[in-house]
């Protein structure tokens, strides 16, 4: 498998969802989702994790070799990054991934059931640190309900975070969803967890001595 082989096979104005290989195209600027029947399949029916936000997938892809019981979700909207973890689970054969090209709350709205995940992790959702680009920061209210609509009872979500002013208002955020817990006491957060794994943007903070922040909910 090479990376060009992962064609999307239509014009841009003639775009739809497809799933290819273990990939979900979701297209961008479209409203006719709710016309898509085909369904993210794995070989069993192990609980399914997600990640959203995923980048070039090296958490993900550790994750998934590491926990051949635990089948996985990697999303994430920019296509050659996608590309690479769809290039990447297939060089490594791992049957327990699978790749989604979508914007988050867009998948999760229009892709998801209810109840149809377990565990949900985002590792270092983009900042956008200028006050005049916050609105563009995924973590909302609304992505949140959408979110916790899908998780069974009791499962949790995990982010993290090196921004302070991004995970002030992520845990505010969180704090508006009553059908979410904290797991770390006030202020509900913490900068100590192991063995979380490793992600390209993790290490690239840590080597620089940056404070990561961890915020965790479960579903009530
Ligand atoms: C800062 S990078 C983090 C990548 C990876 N999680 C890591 O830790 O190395 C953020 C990633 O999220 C993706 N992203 C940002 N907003 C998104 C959204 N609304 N839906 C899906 N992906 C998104 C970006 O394309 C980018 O690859």
């Amino acid at each position: 498998m090479k990376k060009s082989d992962l064609v999307i096979p239509f014009k841009y104005e003639d775009r739809r969802p497809i799933i290819l290989n273990r990939y979900l195209y979701v297209p961008d600027n479209y409203d006719a989702h709710d016309q898509f029947t085909d369904k993210i399949t794995f070989e069993n029916d192990n609980e399914i994790n997600i990640e959203y936000c995923s980048g070039n997938g090296e958490w993900i892809i550790e994750k998934a070799k590491k926990n051949l019981n635990i089948n996985f979700i990697a999303v994430e909207m920019k296509f050659l990054r996608a590309r690479q973890i769809w290039f990447k689970m297939h060089k490594d054969n791992l049957k327990n991934l699978f790749v989604v090209q979508s914007e988050a709350f867009v998948f999760t709205k229009h892709y998801l059931e209810d109840y149809f995940a377990m565990d949900v992790f985002i590792n270092f959702p983009d900042p956008w640190p200028k006050k005049k680009h916050a609105k563009n920061r995924l973590l909302k209210k609304e992505f949140l309900q959408e979110v916790n609509r899908v998780q069974k009872k009791d499962e949790t979500i995990t982010i993290i975070t090196d921004n302070e002013d991004y995970r002030d208002e992520i845990i505010s955020e969180f704090l508006k969803v009553e059908e979410y817990k904290a797991i770390f006491k006030k202020p509900y957060f913490v900068q100590d967890a192991k063995d979380f794994g490793s992600s390209f943007f993790l290490s690239l903070f840590q080597s620089k001595g940056k404070a990561i922040n961890y915020i965790k909910f479960a579903k009530i």
